[in-house]
């Protein structure tokens, strides 16, 4: 099921055919506490809809001026999509995906942008009202503190940072993404219109802002669409939100698709507080149940309010260095390399997880989202219902009228970690249900918008060098979500038990001696201790961002 568009990331429902899929779809349970109506106009496109485009721009800024800066803000204030265009586009790129098997009939090109914290205090009089410490202080200046290199001839270093280091911070960050890379590039070209032809009354003027650096990403064409260079599949798992996109009652943004769990978008998708990632509506709290609603998450200034914190690493990958340790180490320990590398991620580079498939790869399940997501750690998962005949898909999928999440065995109970490593990237970076709170855990969550930049290495095994992820993340708290995951989980090599290891794809082991130890329980029920020698990814840009609400664009930030 290859595809030209990177749609997995976008919970949404089909237009066509969105009132079976409704009436399909779990009613909330009775009692249940309503959910906020998310205000889609006012929130940017890229947040919870995400842009799932398969060519992305990003323009790194620096304002010159503040005066003409807010004049050419003005201007550029109709170009950014919102949440309820791209969501709307979305739904309906899918259903004529759906019924006609093609994708590229409707297009789109869509901005969005963000601001560093240093940004917003010299464009608005109350940007110290920001409660996130790490946003005020910025990504350069906590690069150590997430584990980053810091010896001074350190690629890793942020003085040697392509964009955002210590000496080329960004002030602004926009994003241009587009279906083709012409239209992409369209996109980019009259976005920079308006920065180098800047002249509001015919006459041209300075618009405050000098580009610093352009990065462009893109994903992989076929048939690794959709994997990042390590080639996994990527976009997999991401949170479901509470709340509707209407007054209507089960308008909701994620649709309810799990007929054993009310609390589920599609299966396994644990449905989080919007709260969580756009300021303005409840969030989580970590001594409630999951499914209660926590207090409103407040960002600092009032017009914060619809509004998100961005956090961007460029994080190049070492092609070669990780392909070459995978096929060492496996042949070693007398392993399938693929299932090395497995063990390392926590999928397959199909996306099925090794939850569900623990000894050899299920390359279907990888592409069905109703399947490749429906584990957790500790306890196992009951298996689907079978569908009355006849009855609407539940779990809607990119195949209609069949439920294939139904094919597959249910993921058993994994509490050891050997079918999945208690250090593979997904358990360390999402553990479910492994501390004994789940609502805890899920007040660390990330909506993930990355894309991969820069072109794979080639079979000979020459390479580019310069090759990676533009991670991008939305949160609405850097400190507890985006480095609190760094911190706390991946870089942590005693978290789940101690002597766990590092997450062998993302891990850092702060200093100079960067090896990372990773452990895991092999096929024959035996621990086995691998020494990675050095980084894999290594951080190279980046930069703390908040995405403003639209109406804070207008009446704060650019006023
Ligand atoms: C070059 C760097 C990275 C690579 C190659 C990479 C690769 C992957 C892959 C292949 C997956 C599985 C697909 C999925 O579940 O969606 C994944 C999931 C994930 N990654 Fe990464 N990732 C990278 C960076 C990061 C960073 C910087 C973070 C955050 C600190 C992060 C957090 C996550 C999370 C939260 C998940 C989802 C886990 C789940 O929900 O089960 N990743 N990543």
């Amino acid at each position: 099921m290859a595809v030209a568009h990177h749609e997995r990331e976008a919970p949404g429902l089909p237009l066509f055919g969105r009132a079976e899929v409704e009436a399909a779809a779990a009613p909330a349970p009775a009692g249940a506490p309503p959910e906020p109506v998310l205000d889609l106009e006012d929130i940017q496109g890229n947040i919870l809809s995400g842009f799932n485009k398969d060519f992305q721009v990003l323009l790194l800024l620096r304002i010159t001026d503040v005066p003409a800066c807010k004049r050419w803000l003005r201007s550029i204030i109709p170009m950014i999509a919102t949440a309820e265009e791209v969501q709307a586009f979305n739904q309906l790129f899918k259903s004529i995906r759906v019924r006609r098997g093609e994708g590229l009939i409707v297009r789109a090109t869509w901005v969005n942008i963000a601001f560093s914290f240093d940004a917003l205090k010299r464009l608005t009089s109350d940007a110290n009202l920001f409660n996130d410490q790490s946003f005020k202080k910025g990504l350069a200046a906590q690069s150590a503190g997430l584990g980053d290199p810091t010896g001074p001839n350190d690629q890793g270093n942020p003085n040697h940072w392509v964009v955002g280091g210590r000496h080329n911070q960004a002030d602004i960050l926009l994003i241009v993404a587009g279906d083709t890379l012409g239209e992409t590039l369209h996109g980019v070209a009259r976005v920079e219109d308006t920065i180098y032809g800047f002249a509001p009354q015919g006459k041209l003027t300075s618009p405050g802002v000098q580009v610093i650096y352009k990065q462009s990403g893109a994903v992989q064409p076929s048939p690794n669409t959709g994997h990042e260079h390590f080639n996994f599949l990527d976009g997999v798992s991401q949170p479901g939100l509470r709340g509707r996109v209407s007054n209507a009652p089960n308008d909701w943004l994620t649709p309810r698709q799990n007929p054993n769990d009310e609390n589920q978008g599609k299966p396994g998708q644990d449905l989080l507080w919007p709260g969580e990632f756009v300021f303005g509506y409840p969030g989580q709290d970590p001594n409630k149940k999951v499914e209660d609603p926590g207090p409103v998450k407040n960002g600092g200034p009032p017009w914060s309010k619809n509004g998100s914190f961005l956090v961007y690493r460029r994080l190049q990958q070492d092609l070669v260095g990780f392909n070459t340790f995978v096929l060492e180490q496996a042949a070693a320990l007398g392993m399938d390399p693929e299932r090395l590398g497995a063990k390392f991620v926590g999928r397959w580079k199909s996306g099925a997880p090794d939850m569900r498939a623990p000894q050899v790869d299920n390359p279907l399940m990888g592409n069905v989202d109703c399947a490749n997501n429906n584990f957790d750690f500790q306890k196992a998962t009951p298996p689907l219902p079978p569908l009355p005949p006849g009855a609407p898909p539940t779990c809607t999928d990119d195949i209609p009228n069949t439920n294939p999440a139904q094919q597959f065995d249910p993921a058993p109970a994994d509490p050891t970690g050997a079918l999945c490593p208690v250090a593979a990237h997904i358990r360390k970076s999402y553990p479910r249900d492994d501390t004994g709170n789940e609502s805890d855990i899920q007040t660390h969550r990330l909506l993930r918008r990355g894309i991969p930049y820069g072109e794979p290495s080639l079979d000979d095994g020459s390479t580019t060098d310069d090759t990676g992820l533009v991670f991008l993340a939305y949160m609405t708290s850097i400190e507890n979500q985006f480095e609190f995951v760094t911190k706390n989980w991946v870089n942590n090599s005693n978290f789940r038990d101690p002597d766990t290891g590092f997450d062998p794809i993302l891990g850092q082991r702060a200093g100079t001696n960067r090896t990372r130890k990773f452990t895991f329980i092999d096929d024959d029920g035996n621990p086995q201790t691998i020494t990675i020698p050095h980084d894999f990814v290594i951080p190279t840009g980046g930069g703390y961002f908040f995405s403003p609400s639209i109406c804070a664009l207008r009446h704060h930030i650019s006023s």
